[in-house]
């Protein structure tokens, strides 16, 4: 396992802060890192990332900022003045990264680049007018982030062994995509197990619903983490 700590960001995939901090509570010790998204940010906005982070636990605040320059960096300075989330995403075009990496300053917050959204496809790509087939586009990506000294990739499973010969051992790949081997896989076709993203180098797992809409998500994160370990200990 290349992050010494949990590597399980769980994704708060709800529509208000009191289902939000009562998954966290039923979650106790077995996940350390919950993933803030679009839907529950409209609904709860900062004052739920820094009530999360109150209590100790980390906040990846999944926004994905895509804009001109200036308001990408005066929206990150403003994130990162009041709560400073350990991660924050942002789209993978050079002058947002650029602005980014300005608006965060001095502060500890980890900025995530997206390279290409993984529900995209070639026929996506070509609907914005680019020939470029995906795999090339994430790896010029990745090297541009690399470039403007973003500190990490999100990424799907099944390219994260690729982007981390790109990215060098430094930066943080993150994976969402995810599922133990057997669990429902909902709408995502493109999976791959917990220990297989380890293993071709994610740092950390995005686990959802395998999670969140699990009888017991206590125990779905103690079995997650009890998968993984078995093939490292098996070594
Ligand atoms: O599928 P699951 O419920 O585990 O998804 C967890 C999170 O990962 C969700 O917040 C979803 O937006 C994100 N995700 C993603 N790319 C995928 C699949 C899921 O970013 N291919």
């Amino acid at each position: 396992m290349s992050n010494a700590d949990n590597p399980l960001i769980i994704a708060l995939d709800v529509d208000s802060a009191d289902e939000a901090l009562r998954l966290i509570d039923k979650i106790g010790p077995a996940a350390n890192f919950y993933k803030v998204g679009m839907e529950l940010y409209a609904a709860a906005g900062m004052s739920l990332v820094k009530q999360i982070a109150a209590t100790g636990r980390k906040v990846f605040l999944d926004l994905k900022l895509y804009d001109i320059g200036e308001t990408v960096k005066r929206a990150t300075r403003q994130i990162c003045a009041s709560a400073s989330p350990a991660f924050l995403t942002v789209h993978g075009s050079r002058s947002v990264m650029q602005a980014a990496v300005e608006g965060r300053g001095d502060s500890p917050t980890k900025l995530l680049a997206v390279t290409v959204l993984t529900s995209f496809d070639q026929d996506d790509l070509a609907d914005l007018g680019y020939a470029t087939p995906v795999a090339d586009l994430v790896d010029l990506r990745v090297k541009k982030a690399r470039a403007s000294n973003i500190d990490g990739i999100v990424c799907s499973p099944l390219e994260v062994a690729r982007v981390r010969t790109l990215a060098g051992a430094d930066m943080k790949l993150v994976t969402p995509g995810v599922r133990s081997a057997g669990a429902d896989k909902g709408d995502q076709k493109r999976v791959a197990t917990p220990a297989e993203a380890l293993r071709d180098g994610a740092d950390y797992l995005v686990i959802g619903r395998q999670v969140t809409r699990a009888a017991d998500p206590r125990r779905a994160c103690e079995e997650i983490l009890y998968e993984i370990a078995l093939p490292l200990s098996a070594n």
